[in-house]
């Protein structure tokens, strides 16, 4: 018996040599190891061994067992290995020297003027917060100093939704849940899309986006808007722009301004971007209304604010050259192609 024991271990180290895949290690280990393998034969057969040898024999065997156990889990290991260095060195080889196919396709130009815009921003110390599309006729009225009935109600109609919610007018719906969520000073900046129902033409959408910002902090003053502005909208243009205020209204803001600039590609002189008016409306703005301050429960007394709300659509339309509207929203290719924005 102990021969025997001897005779397998040495037949199995040799066949193991031979072994070159996984479906031969597991065919050898049913024959040795399985059911009716040649090591468990010899532990069922035990009985028949006479006693005083037993013992040892049923040891060898089971160290043998052991043994043979842990060579077929070492091939496998090693095959593995084998098959995974195969793979890489073979089939899955990639060629890093083949030439990377062009980039296709580019990012929208709303896109490319918001992050230009929220880069610009950042740099100036303001965070960039983000606003529900959906949102509540608190937020979006009442909060910033329209309460129902006012008038500027009509200017701004909507998509209403069964449970009384709204699609937004405007990114100013944004203030109120921003004063109150940081306090002042506070200096934000909102990118949006925007919903009105419109009647459609080339400067009018029922989609659109804005960008609102507001600058909160102790003695900000006209003098810090017209500074802001004019940065900002010298960065977007790539040179010094000029701006000027006029008076507009808007609830939210007193007092408040149209501000324009003067046309940055014919600087004045008349062309068909500033249809020859040499001026291009481009950003209202103001001073924060004391009523919407206290509703984002920001004392006036104490603080004074800034806040703007930049056509971001129409900033891309000029910026691109881009004379209707509605191509934002068409999704026809032909739009970016033309404008050729990689
Ligand atoms: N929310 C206004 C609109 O959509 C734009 C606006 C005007 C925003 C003046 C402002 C502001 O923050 O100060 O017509």
């Amino acid at each position: 018996m102990e021969e025997k024991i001897s005779n397998l271990r040495e037949q199995v180290s040799n066949k193991m040599k031979e072994i070159k895949s996984y479906a031969d290690v597991e065919n050898l280990r049913v024959e040795y190891l399985g059911k009716k393998g040649y090591v468990v034969e010899i532990l069922k057969n035990l009985k028949d061994v006479e006693e005083a040898k037993r013992k040892e024999i049923g040891q060898k065997a089971n160290v043998l067992r052991n043994e043979i156990g842990n060579m077929i889990e070492t091939k496998k290991e090693e095959l593995k290995e084998k098959e995974y260095m195969e793979k890489i060195n073979n089939s899955e080889k990639i060629d890093i020297t083949i030439p990377v196919e062009e980039r296709i396709g580019s990012l929208h130009p709303i896109t490319i003027v918001q992050r230009e815009l929220e880069e610009i921003f950042t740099g100036m110390g303001f965070t960039v917060e983000d606003g529900n599309e959906v949102e509540t006729e608190y937020n979006n009225f009442e909060a910033v100093n329209v309460p129902k009935y006012h008038p500027a109600r009509d200017m701004q109609d909507t998509f209403w939704l069964e449970n009384g919610e709204l699609l937004k007018t405007q990114t100013s719906a944004a203030q109120n849940k921003i004063m109150l969520k940081y306090g002042a000073p506070l200096k934000a900046i909102f990118p949006g899309r925007c919903f009105r129902n419109e009647a459609l033409d080339a400067s009018h959408e029922n989609t659109f986006f804005q960008m609102e910002g507001m600058m909160i902090d102790k003695d900000v003053s006209i003098a810090n808007l017209i500074y802001f502005m004019k940065t900002l909208l010298s960065e977007i243009f790539k040179k010094e722009v000029e701006v000027r205020l006029r008076p507009g209204y808007f609830p939210f803001v007193e007092p408040g301004f149209e501000l324009d600039i003067k046309c940055p590609y014919c600087d004045g002189a008349g062309c068909k971007v500033c249809k020859n008016g040499s001026w291009i409306e481009l950003c209202p703005c103001g001073m924060i209304h004391p009523n919407v301050l206290k509703m984002g429960g920001i004392n006036p007394e104490e603080y004074s604010g800034f806040a703007f709300g930049l056509g971001l659509s129409r900033l891309a339309m000029m910026k691109y050259n881009i004379n209707d509207l509605r191509a934002l929203n068409s999704c026809d290719l032909r739009v970016l192609k033309q404008m050729n924005i990689k």
